[in-house]
């Protein structure tokens, strides 16, 4: 049995489907304070908080859970520079709270939700593994952080991981089904697709003089779907005994944000309403994935290399979304 802890949010969500569509068996960890019920098309659910160690512990027992993936956490990069301790507490105390409990249930196989902000400002693009980890804001930090606590846990304890580090996760199911809803929204892809519906009045582009071709920060959208795989595949791993490792999870092509808005009102066909905005700090120009060590170690085959079909499976979400 795998236990998936944020199953109900963007995500997790997406992988619980791909999971149970391969004939796994899947219980979400969810406390819904992100997540929607909805996401989980029926599968089940104990509604609950992480930082619970009775809980996760009587979970990890009742459902005699062998594998743990773990999404839940907060993940508003601007929030946790003006909330630390809201990210350190969640992200990092309750990611203890649960390794914990796994070790006393004796459950020793572990893949992390982790990502391109520990990396911090790049050094050279594509970024592979090796690139240097210097997070620049809390929430960075918080998933550097966890990285670091489950070396050490590997190393005393023999509970052995895998860390995906996700570049831009984007698009929708295929099938239609699921699809992207944070709350408050701050992914592009969702940004500018709802104000093609007329829903926001328009889309803000924060900075147009990057040292880019068109000026605007470049960003690499991998799909929700080959994210999901790769989390089976990192499963796959750990069940043959696989070392501990780190993977980049990306398309390893880069897209600026006035490419990714003209693309969307491509396949919308609707005019996108832009307001430029100065720049953000903390937003490096370019953030694209070398991504080989996954295609060559997991057998990682994403099949969204065309960020046009990325847009159309969330266009089409956005059109009938029920969450
Ligand atoms: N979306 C991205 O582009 C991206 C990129 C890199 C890394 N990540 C990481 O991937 C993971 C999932 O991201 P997402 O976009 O699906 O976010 P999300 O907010 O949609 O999902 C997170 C889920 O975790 C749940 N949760 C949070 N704290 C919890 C707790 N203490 N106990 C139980 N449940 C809790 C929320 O209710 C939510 O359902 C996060 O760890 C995030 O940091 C996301």
């Amino acid at each position: 049995m795998i236990l998936v802890t944020g199953g109900a949010g963007y995500i997790g969500s997406h992988y619980v489907l791909h999971e149970r569509e391969r004939g796994s068996s899947v219980v979400v960890l969810d406390n819904l304070v992100y997540g929607h019920r909805e996401a989980l098309l029926g599968t089940r659910l104990i509604e609950g908080d992480i930082r619970d160690r009775k809980l996760v512990e009587q979970v990890l027992k009742d459902f005699n859970v062998d594998t743990v993936v773990h999404f839940a956490a907060y993940a508003y990069v601007g929030e946790s520079v003006t909330d630390p301790s809201k990210y350190y507490q969640n992200n990092v105390a309750s990611t203890l709270n649960l390794l914990d409990a796994m070790r006393a249930a004796g459950v020793g196989k572990f893949v992390f939700s982790s990502s391109c902000a520990t990396y911090g400002d790049p050094e050279y693009v594509p970024m592979d593994e090796a690139h240097p980890q210097n997070p620049i804001n809390p929430y960075g930090e918080t998933k550097f952080m966890c990285e670091r606590i489950l070396q050490a846990y590997d190393a005393a304890y023999s509970m052995r991981f895998v860390s995906l580090r996700y570049f831009n996760a984007a698009g929708a199911d295929p099938g239609g089904r699921i699809g992207e809803s944070h709350n408050p929204e701050t992914h592009l892809l969702p940004l500018i697709l709802q104000a093609a519906r007329g829903k926001r009045d328009s889309v803000s582009i924060f900075g147009t003089d990057y040292g880019t071709p068109d000026g605007t920060c470049i960003r690499d959208y991998i799909h929700i779907s080959d994210l999901a795989q790769a989390h089976s595949l990192a499963i796959d791993h750990l069940r043959r005994d696989g070392k501990s490792r780190f993977y980049n999870l990306g398309t390893e092509t880069g897209h600026s944000v006035r490419e990714v808005i003209n693309l969307c009102s491509k396949v919308s066909g609707k005019p996108i309403p832009v307001v430029e905005a100065p720049r953000r700090s903390g937003d490096p120009p370019r953030l694209v994935a070398s991504a080989a060590r996954a295609k060559a170690e997991l057998g990682w085959a994403p099949r969204f290399t065309d960020l046009e079909e990325t847009i159309r499976t969330a266009w089409n979400w956005e059109q009938k979304r029920t969450y």
